[in-house]
């Protein structure tokens, strides 16, 4: 059989996913946006010759390494193949070649795109072309990887995850397409290597900070506004809304317990340059994941100078510039 390979877009949440229950079910509703720069190619195999599945991923320096099953996300990616393989109703194994068009260990959300990827390319190397085309499905199934952000790149453009009580309610849909509003998420990179506390344990904690009660009521008027900002295209409306959502989730992880500080004095002084930059009319607005880099919002006409800017500040390593992209898709190039 021919190899398959997918491609599929890391993405900027707006409104962040950040707390979850025992059944990894989000607990609210985030909102995001496909990032063009920062993109996973998967080629999967079908291995008759293999005991055992072999997932592969390229390092910074061009090499393979064969993913363990000592990490949380590494084995997490070994029970995702098996749950689609039961899905098939077949035992042959899989060969999997992945590579990210972007630093893999920089802390920008490669488990969006890597999920998502791997979940397309998994279902349509065992023949499951029709759940890899019903979007909807297709993120309820990449949402069980345990990558909830993942779910939200499988459609281009700005997406909703919505959160919900039971598996089957809990799935992305699609808010606009990637050619709705020409906007730039510009990625301020201060940092390259990320011994950050994984997610999976942050979302377990949220719930222990005696502010997470507020802010899942708060966000509700945010969610709102940021619909509205998309719809109409105001990245006035947008920019509020992402930042005081980064502001609210931040608070959040800091009073958790144990509590989580992910912020370094780069990621300080970027928030403080973008805040003065705006005051000279410059309309960028920050956002941060669960790590310290820090992502520049901005419509396309200023992200040059954004760009430029962020440059030129002692603690930014490099930029990457993205504009809003497709959805996880097909390519005919494999790695293998
Ligand atoms: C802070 O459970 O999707 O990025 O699998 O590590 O990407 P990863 O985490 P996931 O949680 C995402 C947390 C977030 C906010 C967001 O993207 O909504």
């Amino acid at each position: 059989m021919k190899p398959i390979t997918v491609q599929a877009p890391a993405n900027i949440a707006f409104i962040k996913y950040w707390g979850n229950n025992e059944d990894n079910l989000p607990l609210n509703n985030s909102i995001s946006m496909t990032l063009s720069r920062c993109q996973t190619t998967t080629t999967v195999k079908l291995a008759e010759e293999l005991a055992e599945d072999v997932v592969e991923l390229q390092g910074n320096d061009g090499t393979y390494r064969k993913l363990s099953q000592e990490t949380i996300k590494e084995k997490k990616a070994y029970e995702h193949i098996n749950r689609i393989r039961m899905i098939a109703g077949v035992t042959t194994k899989l060969h999997v070649k992945s590579t990210n068009s972007f630093p893999t260990d920089a802390g920008i959300a490669s488990s969006a795109s890597g999920f998502s990827a791997l979940t397309a390319g998994v279902l349509l190397a065992y023949g499951l072309r029709e759940i890899f085309e019903d979007k909807l499905q297709l993120s309820k199934l990449v949402r069980l990887s345990g990558s909830g952000s993942a779910a939200r790149s499988v459609y281009g453009g700005y997406v909703e995850l919505l959160a919900h009580m039971n598996h089957d309610n809990s799935y992305a849909v699609q808010l606009a397409d990637e050619h709705h509003w020409d906007i730039a998420d510009v990625i301020a990179i201060i940092k390259t290597k990320s011994k950050e506390t994984p997610t999976s344990e942050g979302h377990r904690s949220a719930v222990t900070s005696p502010y997470f009660e507020t802010r899942l009521n708060e966000m509700q008027q945010r969610i709102i506004a940021t619909r509205d900002a998309i719809r109409e295209r105001d990245i006035e409306k947008l920019g509020r809304a992402i930042e005081a959502d980064t502001i609210s989730m931040h608070a959040i992880m800091m009073t958790s317990v144990p509590p989580l500080f992910y912020w370094e004095s780069g990621t300080i002084e970027i928030i403080k340059h973008v805040r003065e930059w705006r005051k000279g009319g410059l309309g960028a607005f920050f956002s941060i994941d669960a790590g310290a880099n820090v992502h520049v919002i901005c419509e396309k006409k200023d992200a040059e100078e954004v760009q430029k800017k962020l440059t030129g500040l002692p603690h930014v390593q490099k930029t990457i510039m993205n504009a809003p992209t497709q959805g996880v898709h097909e390519v005919d190039t494999h790695l293998f």
